[in-house]
């Protein structure tokens, strides 16, 4: 399961990303927000964070107006890895390299059908599992 979160300036983009989990049969719950009215990202990144760090989903995709803010709340919780990217390249290596648990993207940066390409390249690629991965991602939580 993929838990879903934006911002009013990454309802448009999650609408079709949304359309293009449904059409791929991927499973999420979205947790909102469920309109184009203004409202406050960090709100909606933390509903996602809470999701993962629960259990209750596996990964998450955040969207604001540029993925900054939404990642930057995302990236305070431990144990949340959340990568910002606008191409499939760092899409998939964010995947294989970083085990990244949240794929951001700028709903007014990133058009639909590159969206979709990036998503379906975070989805599709599994973590290396090399050891010196590995050795990184243990070395980002100490102090
Ligand atoms: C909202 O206008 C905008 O600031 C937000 O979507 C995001 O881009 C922040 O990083």
């Amino acid at each position: 399961m993929i838990a879903l979160g934006c911002d009013h300036g990454g309802y448009a983009l999650m609408q079709e990303v949304k359309k293009h989990l449904d059409e791929r049969k991927v499973a999420y719950k979205d947790c909102g927000t469920f309109s184009e009215e203004a409202c406050d990202y960090p709100v909606y990144a933390k509903k996602v964070v809470k999701c993962i760090l629960d259990g209750e989903c596996e990964n998450g995709i955040l969207i604001c107006g540029t993925g900054i803010g939404i990642s930057i709340t995302a990236n305070r919780f431990k144990g949340i890895r959340a990568a910002l990217c606008g191409d499939c390249f760092s899409a998939a290596a964010c995947r294989q390299h970083n085990d990244a648990n949240i794929l951001a993207m700028g709903g007014r940066v990133t058009g639909p059908g590159l969206a979709c390409r990036i998503v379906d390249a975070f989805l599709d690629t599994p973590f290396s599992e090399a050891e010196r991965h590995k050795r990184r991602i243990a070395e980002i939580d100490e102090a």
